[in-house]
């Protein structure tokens, strides 16, 4: 095979065991941890009309505007390959007509043309949560314990919780108005991506991560000051709840996110272990996106959280337990029989079990057991079958010892946990 062939396309990652394993590991503590709280799974197609993108995220925000993988298909439709899975949700639980408040959640991968580096990948997974049609300050307040739980959960301890407030259509305007008039008298110190959004999207300059930019912008209005009654009133209520369940967190003036959708409440989880892609999540309200969409004018809030930067920060020992696989080895073809009808009863009583056919020896169905990462060896032999007995090695310490076959099943599961 050439090189091209064997190589990965920039940006992407394989998912091999064990890597496989712990992907789908916290794949599964998410589901369970977000089914506890009400959550039910939703799967969307990884792509859509390009439309709901720019709709939802916003013709201005860098995902859709320089991020999106955007093709024209045999029919002539512009479709886009998902960068993030609120718009699809949205758009699936519109188009079912479901019956709101509805929560939902999901995982699975997500594709960004971005710059590919530690953290940051163009095909990534996130795992998200969805609340459609709920309106309440503890909602947002659940929501964001859920994700800081979830976080603990999976042994990431130096993980904070950044929280801001980013008003609504009422307050929205006044401060847009000051944070333009703001900008435009330092228009030369900031960089060009961010001269162009002082015109069109100047929120997103205060989440420039340029240092100069963020000089610049030091004494910048910030939303969280402008906020009208009804916003202070619910981001109050939020803080007020996330003291009294003791759930630390820090203020972020300038936390805008990069999506257009969001009003109110914005957050984020940070990670000091991850270096320049330090965002494990975020989310926040959206509370004009199912109208917008087409649908009826209700409320929502949601997150997403980035596997593999997870994946990254938290500790190995969350790695789910060393492969338990017990391996059925038989001295020749005249014990093949027996050795498939004990791995049988071993499966049937939910131990995993592996024979290796092809081999010509018992020295290579050991061989074959360690490369498969088998926690033991069951041995079928002539002599073994002969006095009702098998033997039965431990491949981590290498001891073996002799069980009678009439009580096998339960001697392997007491000997090695399963
Ligand atoms: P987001 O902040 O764009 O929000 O993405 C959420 C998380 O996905 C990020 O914090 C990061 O961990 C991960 N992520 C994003 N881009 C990449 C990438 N290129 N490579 C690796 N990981 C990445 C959203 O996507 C919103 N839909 C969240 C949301 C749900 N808001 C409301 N509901």
């Amino acid at each position: 095979m050439s090189g091209e062939l064997r190589n990965r396309p920039k940006g992407t990652l394989d998912f091999l065991p064990p890597d496989s394993e712990r992907k789908r590991w916290f794949e599964t503590a998410f589901v369970r941890l977000a089914e506890v709280y009400g959550f039910r799974p939703v799967e969307t197609p990884l792509f859509e009309h390009t439309e709901v993108f720019i709709k939802s995220a916003g013709e201005t925000s860098d995902v859709v505007g320089k991020e999106m993988y955007t093709f024209t298909d045999r029919a002539g439709r512009s479709l886009t390959l998902r960068p993030e899975g609120t718009p699809g949700v949205v758009r699936a639980a519109l188009e079912a007509g479901t019956r709101l408040p509805c929560r939902l959640c999901y995982t699975g991968p997500f594709f960004r043309y971005s710059r590919p580096q530690k953290g940051r990948y163009r095909q990534f997974h996130q795992l998200g949560v969805e609340a459609l049609g709920e309106a309440s300050p503890y909602v947002d307040a659940e929501l964001i314990m859920f994700g800081a739980e979830f976080f603990a959960l999976v042994g990431i301890a130096d993980c904070s919780v950044s929280i801001n407030s980013i008003g609504c259509t009422a307050c929205r305007p006044d401060f847009r108005a000051q944070l333009i008039d703001f900008l435009n008298q330092r228009l030369d110190q900031l960089c060009t991506d961010c001269r162009r959004r002082a015109a069109i999207n100047p929120l997103r300059v205060l989440d420039c991560k340029n240092p100069g930019c963020r000089a610049a912008t030091a004494e910048a209005p910030q939303p969280m000051n402008y906020l009208c009654p009804e916003c202070r009133g619910h981001f109050d209520a939020i803080l007020d709840e996330l003291r009294r369940r003791n759930q630390r967190f820090v203020l972020d003036g300038r936390l805008v996110r990069g999506l257009d959708y969001y009003n109110r409440t914005t957050f984020e989880y940070i990670s000091a272990a991850l270096g320049a892609q330090d965002s494990l999540g975020g989310g926040g309200r959206y509370d004009y996106l199912l109208r917008e969409m087409g649908g009826p004018d209700m409320p929502a809030i949601g997150l997403a959280i980035g596997l593999e930067r997870t994946m990254l920060a938290a500790p190995m020992a969350e790695q789910p337990p060393r492969r338990r696989l017990c391996w059925v080895a038989f001295f020749s073809t005249a014990e093949r029989q027996a050795a498939i009808d004990i791995a049988d009863r071993l499966r049937a009583a939910g131990i995993p079990a592996q024979l290796d056919f092809d081999a010509t020896g018992i020295k290579r169905q050991f061989r074959s057991a360690d490369a498969a990462g088998a926690a033991c060896c069951l041995v079928v032999g002539p002599d073994e079958l002969a006095r009702g007995v098998y033997t039965v090695k431990d491949l981590g310490t290498g001891s073996s010892l002799e069980v009678a076959a009439n009580t096998v099943i339960e001697e392997v599961r007491a000997l090695f946990r399963y």
